[in-house]
């Protein structure tokens, strides 16, 4: 068929590893994909900074690469609410499909996205924004479509995780933990999203959107971070054979006789017994718990951040969206989530 032709709108850590593995792995995408996959363009801020890409392929316009007609998917890269928002409902009502990473955008404004998207009849996939290589977001809308889940908790930062396990390793304070996680690269220079959980309490928006089948934001979840959580409280919690975790737990609320069911979502450093699973995901792992009603317990469990691990996800819905292309199929719909009733943490 003819080529599937990709905007790239980034081109960091992730997007570095997109261009390499779209490159790499040409052949065997063209064959599972029925047409090529190509790259059109990339958008990037300052081009000199990006020697080991095809200098022909970037530029500094990314509104004017998202409008060119011989674009067909749009993959997002960048993070944060503007000018991402703008060029992905740009791209979208341009007939464009879009596969982003973008927590905080799905976060604060994934209806509006979803909405725009099941009205122009293209798919939005966003596997990447939550757990990095972990097939995670797509198991639960469409492997799990046909039963119903009731919760769904876990670990979904990674620096986090790594700052609490090098503190209940070596017993060292939370400063200390926080700059070797700087040195080695995990926490990035501002790790303010990460510690003080908003990270966290973005990717629970989407999970419980997605597995409740609801509408569920950021704003929805109640956050609270890894800033306060001392050497004395990881002792206290070994002396009770537990570990501290920082854990997103989206469920469900049964309702009561004169209340309708709600959905409660929420992040903050949780004890947990050695013997459970959750509590021997160390270092930069996520790993998430999934409970649903037919299917019982699951746990999914790999690497949560990083380039190659991120770009993975990736190109697993660019494979998904370009297939749909040169089929004519789509993927699933969220435009006609309503809204269950979202629980403040202290009603649980
Ligand atoms: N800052 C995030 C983490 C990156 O530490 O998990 C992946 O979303």
């Amino acid at each position: 068929g003819s080529p599937v032709r990709v905007a790239l709108l980034g081109c960091g850590t992730v997007g570095t590893e997109v261009v390499r593995l779209l490159e790499d792995q040409a052949a065997d995408l063209a064959a599972r994909v029925g047409a090529p996959v190509e790259i059109a363009g990339i958008a990037v801020r300052r081009p000199h900074r990006h020697p080991g890409v095809r200098q022909d392929l970037l530029t500094t316009d990314a509104a004017a690469l998202v409008a060119r007609e011989d674009v067909d998917v749009v993959v997002e890269v960048v993070g944060g609410i503007e000018p991402a928002r703008t060029l992905l409902l740009d791209a979208i009502k341009s007939g464009k499909s879009v596969v982003t990473a973008n927590k905080a955008l799905l976060a604060e404004d994934g209806a509006v996205l979803a909405e725009a998207a099941d009205a122009a009849g293209v798919d939005l996939y966003y596997e990447a924004s939550v757990a990095g290589a972990i097939p995670l977001l797509r198991p639960l809308r469409e492997s799990l479509a046909g039963d119903r889940i009731t919760r769904v908790a876990g670990i979904v930062n990674g620096t986090t995780n790594f700052i609490l396990s090098a503190m209940a390793e070596s017993g060292a304070g939370y400063a200390d933990a926080l700059e070797e996680a700087t040195r080695l690269g995990y926490a990035e220079a501002d790790p303010t999203a990460d510690v003080d959980g908003y990270d966290a309490a973005s990717k629970a928006a989407i999970l419980a959107t997605i597995a409740f089948h609801t509408r569920v934001t950021a704003a929805d979840v109640h956050c609270e971070g890894i800033r306060r959580v001392t050497a004395a409280d990881i002792a206290a919690a070994d002396g009770l054979g537990c570990v501290i975790k920082l854990l997103a737990i989206c469920e469900r609320v049964p309702g009561a006789a004169d209340a309708s069911e709600s959905v409660s979502a929420r992040v903050y450093p949780a004890m947990i017994p050695k013997a459970h699973p959750l509590a021997g995901v160390d270092g930069a792992f996520n790993a998430v718990f999934v409970e649903a009603d037919a299917a019982g317990q699951l746990m999914f469990y790999g690497q949560g951040a990083g380039g190659a691990p991120t770009a993975s996800a990736i190109l697993g819905d660019l494979v998904a969206v370009a297939r749909n292309r040169v089929g004519g199929g789509r993927g699933p719909r969220e435009s006609s989530y309503a809204r269950l009733p979202v629980r403040p943490m202290g009603d649980v």
